[in-house]
């Protein structure tokens, strides 16, 4: 279902066979797509397989090094994001690119602050201009407030403000969902089809097939830094898109392995932080993997962070196998047999201008050192088998881990903390932006830490995966745990009612 006649004229914009090498590492051997006006155009990739570089050459940031590139017909060729703005190209990448020390409104006309009639910056204007986008976008974020502290999902908020406001003829979501909620997301689907139905080109790139298809008319499958085709949405099936991607059958989800559930190693009692999170009580067991579900904002990940040590909580008490767990100190948290794979893994969680090498074995160098000095052949060694055990994409495993695609990234800071072995593991979001045919081999690797005896904490927005995993299912909603399930009775109903209801009294 587009809104497009077959009559119409040039395409809004058009790559085709484009070319991209960064030294001897070639990103993209022949990336083409051709978006249609009044259209959104899906375009979906493994991790690694070019799409965020072929956005990027879009947006004047990367310079192609062969293929051609038209705007309505006419040949162009950027060399700064200042031209592909001013064509009227607006992106929202994958990485937030907000100043954390400027305003919400400051970051929103960011290089472009409109002016009065006496040439100052207006501030009245873009102050007005923001609330209204965000009224549109039907969220509440304060415009003056600094853009420091805000929540991913807020951020992305911005992000999608700024491309707005840009009132952009193509407009480029780079995974624009993977940190919002469902009703975040519902209220960015809703502007996009409005700005579809007003003529404009939009693409989406997501590793959610539901969202692709709830959203998209059309798609465009990418694979190792290659066009392999286009389609109508209506002309195909989520398995096709999945065998065009990886080039093989995959299932998405890897049925749970039986572990043998041994005695509680995590007992959380009664940890309250006000405001935040209210009398949360758990236990995991060793061999366990329990399940956190809840919507986007109902402080799941607010209490892993206190458990782990990063943020404070006012009482409450966690152990380790009978021993108090170290309060607000990581570090010995840490030596206590404790880790954390965070949610926001691109703050919390790498050093983007060290090596692949260097980020794995990050936390685990004590154990690598001997008289001080760290052993390179262990350190390689560890790097080694968590990469391949993870299948991260990289041209060496010394090469900066800032090069590495998205997805890759994530899987990086994903083997730094298996390195650790700990007794304890909580993983934030385990699978977010990580593509279909990894996403079977992190739950497998889950699963398979479980049978070895390790005590699983994981906090999951998607349901199948919660489900899929866990042999307990605990549910909050807005700070408050409101349900808890076995495995045989943590059904989508259930889970769904305790994360939403709100006549449930809290227990
Ligand atoms: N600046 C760079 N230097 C070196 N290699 C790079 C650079 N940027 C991208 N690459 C490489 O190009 C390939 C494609 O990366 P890209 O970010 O386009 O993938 P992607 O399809 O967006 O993946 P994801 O789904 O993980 O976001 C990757 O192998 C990546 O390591
Ligand atoms: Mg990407």
């Amino acid at each position: 279902m587009t809104n497009t006649s077959p009559h119409q004229a040039a395409p809004a914009l058009e790559l085709s066979r484009v070319v991209k090498s960064f030294g001897a590492v070639v990103a993209l051997r022949s990336g083409s797509i051709r978006l249609e006006k009044g259209s959104i155009h899906a375009l979906i990739g493994e991790n690694g397989a070019g799409k965020s570089t072929m956005v990027k050459i879009i947006a004047g940031l990367y310079r192609r090094d062969a293929g051609e590139f038209r705007l309505d017909g006419e040949p162009v060729d950027f060399t700064s994001t200042a031209q592909s703005k001013a064509a009227g190209i607006a992106v929202i990448y994958q990485e937030p690119t907000l100043f954390p020390d400027l305003s919400v409104t400051e970051n929103i006309f960011m290089g472009r602050q409109p002016t009065n009639r006496v040439g100052r910056i207006d501030r009245k204007a873009m102050r007005t201009e923001a609330t209204e986008i965000f009224e549109r976008l039907g969220v509440r974020i304060d415009p003056d407030r600094l853009t420091e502290g805000l929540s991913i999902a807020d951020q992305q908020i911005i992000e999608i403000a700024k491309a707005i406001s840009l009132d952009a003829r193509v407009l480029i979501m780079d995974e624009p969902t993977a940190a919002l909620s469902g009703v975040e997301v519902e209220r960015l689907f809703a502007v996009a089809r409005s700005l579809r139905d007003e003529g404009r080109a939009l693409v989406f790139i997501s590793h959610r097939f539901d969202e692709v298809f709830d959203l998209c008319d059309t798609v465009t499958v990418m694979r190792d830094g290659a066009y392999v085709d286009t389609m109508s949405i209506d002309e195909t099936t989520v398995d096709e898109l999945v065998r065009q991607m990886v080039g093989r059958d995959v299932t998405e989800l890897f049925p749970k392995m039986p572990t043998e559930i041994g005695e509680d190693v995590l007992v959380v009692e009664g940890l309250t932080q006000k405001g935040v999170f209210h009398d949360i009580s758990f236990t995991v067991r060793s061999g366990e993997i329990v399940g956190l579900a809840g919507l986007v904002g109902a402080g799941r990940s607010e209490v892993a962070r206190a458990v782990f040590g990063v943020d404070p909580y006012e009482s409450g008490s966690v152990t380790i196998e009978g021993a108090p767990l170290a309060k607000n100190n990581p570090r010995r948290a840490m030596a206590q047999g404790i880790a954390l794979v965070p949610e926001d893994r691109r703050k919390q969680g790498l050093v983007l201008d060290q090596s692949v090498t260097r980020n794995i074995t990050l936390a685990i160098r004590s154990r690598l050192a001997k008289w001080g000095l760290i052993w390179g052949g262990l350190e390689n060694a560890a790097a080694q088998t968590w990469a391949s055990r993870l299948e991260v994409k990289t041209a060496a495993l010394d090469a900066e881990t800032g090069t590495l695609s998205g997805g890759n990234q994530q899987k990086v800071v994903l083997g730094k903390w298996l390195a650790t072995h700990p007794k304890v593991l909580i993983v934030d979001e385990p699978t977010r932006g990580i593509d279909v045919g990894t996403k079977s081999e992190v739950h497998r690797l889950i699963s398979q830490l479980a049978g070895d005896g390790m005590a699983i904490l994981m906090i999951s927005s998607e349901l199948p995966e919660v489900l899929g995993m866990a042999d307990r299912v605990l549910v909050m909603r807005e700070g408050h745990l409101t349900g808890e399930f076995e495995r045989s009775e943590a059904t989508p109903e259930n889970v769904m009612y305790a994360a939403t209801a709100e006549e449930e009294a809290v227990r």
